[in-house]
C-alpha cells in the first residue's frame, strides 16, 4: 500500500498554484498527511539555474538544454517522492510535473516523445488534475502574466494543443476553469481528488518509453 500522487497541471495564470494550496488546506483539514512540491523546484542549483532562463531573459540556453535541465530538477526530488509516497504514506502533491515539460518543450518545436524520455523512470501520478482554460485572453489579462520567459499568449495556446495530447491517458481529468469561481473549481478538483485518496494504490507505475 501506498498513498497517492496527485499532479495539478494548467497553463500559466490559470489559478493553479491558488487551487493546489486550496487542495493542501483540504487534505490538512481531513487530517490526511501530505506534501507538496512545485515544479520547477527554483532552490537547487539546478533549480536556480532554471529560475535565472525563467526571469532573465538574458541566460540563453538552447531548448534541449533548457528541457533537460527541467527533467533533471525532477530528478532530483525522485527518491523523495517514492520515500513519501511509500515509506511515510504521504500524498504527494505536485504543483507541475513531466507534462509541463513535454508540452512546454514539444510547443517549441522539440520532438513529443525524444521530450518525454528524459523523465522515464519518474514516478508515474496517480491523476493529473489539468486547469483547462480556452480563453488565452482571459488568462494574459490575469495579474502577473507576461513577467516571465513563455507567457505570451501565442506560445500557450501552442502550449494547449502538446498538453492536450495527453487527455485520453487513463488518469488525465480536464477541470475547465473559464467564467467559474475559485471556490467552484476547488469543489471540482476536490470531487476528482477524494477518489484517488480513498482508493487503494497498489504499485507505483513509472513513465515508460511507449
Ligand atoms: P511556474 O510559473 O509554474 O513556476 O512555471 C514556470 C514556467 O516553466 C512555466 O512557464 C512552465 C515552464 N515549465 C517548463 O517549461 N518545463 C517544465 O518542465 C516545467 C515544470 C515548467
Amino acid at each position: 500500500m501506498r498513498a497517492p500522487l496527485i499532479v495539478i497541471e494548467g497553463l500559466d495564470r490559470t489559478g493553479k498554484t491558488t487551487q493546489t494550496l486550496r487542495l493542501l488546506s483540504h487534505l490538512n483539514n481531513e487530517g490526511i498527511k501530505n506534501h507538496l512540491i512545485k515544479f520547477p523546484e527554483r532552490t537547487t542549483p539546478i533549480g536556480e539555474l532554471i529560475n535565472q532562463y525563467l526571469t532573465n531573459k538574458r541566460l540563453e540556453l538552447s531548448d534541449q538544454s533548457a528541457h533537460l535541465l527541467f527533467s533533471a530538477n525532477r530528478w532530483e526530488f525522485q527518491s523523495e517522492i517514492v520515500d513519501l509516497l511509500i515509506k511515510n504514506q504521504t500524498v504527494v502533491v505536485l504543483d507541475r510535473y513531466v507534462y509541463s515539460g513535454v508540452a512546454y518543450s514539444s510547443a517549441k518545436g522539440l520532438d513529443f516523445q525524444w521530450c518525454l524520455s528524459p523523465d522515464i523512470g519518474m514516478p508515474k501520478p496517480d491523476a493529473v488534475i489539468f486547469l483547462q482554460s480556452r480563453d488565452s485572453t482571459a488568462t494574459a489579462k490575469r495579474e502577473g502574466f507576461g513577467k516571465e520567459r513563455y507567457e505570451i499568449e501565442s506560445f500557450q495556446n501552442k502550449v494547449r494543443a502538446q498538453f492536450e495530447k495527453f487527455e485520453k491517458d487513463s488518469n488525465w481529468h480536464n477541470i475547465y476553469v473559464d467564467g467559474k469561481s475559485i471556490e467552484q473549481v476547488e469543489r471540482e478538483i476536490w470531487e476528482v481528488a477524494e477518489q484517488y485518496i480513498t482508493g487503494v494504490q497498489d504499485k507505483l507505475d513509472r513513465f515508460q518509453r511507449k
